[in-house]
């Protein structure tokens, strides 16, 4: 009897001490997607310039989300019109996704955009932000917003 029990408490230290993708969770909510969405601007940073009034959104940017350790790409979403992306993850990749460790990554140049003022080489990223779950009968889903962007060679 003292033996079994001795078993069982071995298996549970080994399954406990396991890493297992757990995915995300958020007051309980077991997360099942994921969004994150942001703004690119033609100013010199590719953030919001309130001195510039005639930076605009800059549109057909690739914005990836880089998670991993910069490993993996998990998902990716071109700018609309305005310069705003949305990327949308699903069931599998959101249990991959770590939001202290993934990344917003913009390659430049920008193919295909007028935008000048944007740096010419290199990468603009960022973290990102948990701004709320939204909860359906069939999934909850995170919503995680770019921070500000900077400027890495
Ligand atoms: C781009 O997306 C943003 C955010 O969803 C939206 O407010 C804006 O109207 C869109 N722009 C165009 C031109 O569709
Ligand atoms: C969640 O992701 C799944 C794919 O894994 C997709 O079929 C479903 O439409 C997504 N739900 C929402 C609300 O985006």
């Amino acid at each position: 009897m003292a033996s079994h029990t001795m078993l069982l408490l071995a298996v549970l230290c080994v399954a406990a001490a396991t890493p297992l993708a757990h995915g995300l969770i958020i007051d309980g909510i077991t997360i099942t997607n994921i969004t994150i969405t942001g703004l690119l601007v033609c100013s010199e940073t590719g953030n919001v310039d309130p001195s510039c009034s005639s930076c605009s959104g800059v549109p057909g940017a690739l914005v990836q989300l880089s998670c991993m350790g910069g490993q993996t790409t998990l998902g990716q979403a071109l700018t609309n019109l305005t310069g705003f992306y949305k990327i949308a993850l699903g069931i599998v990749d959101s249990l991959l996704f770590d939001a202290s460790d993934c990344k917003v990554v913009i390659s430049l140049p920008v193919v295909g955009t007028s935008c000048a003022l944007l740096p010419p080489t290199g990468n603009l990223q960022t973290t990102v932000t948990l701004v709320g779950v939204v909860q359906t009968l069939l999934s909850a889903i995170a919503n995680f917003v770019a921070g500000h962007l900077t400027w890495v060679h």
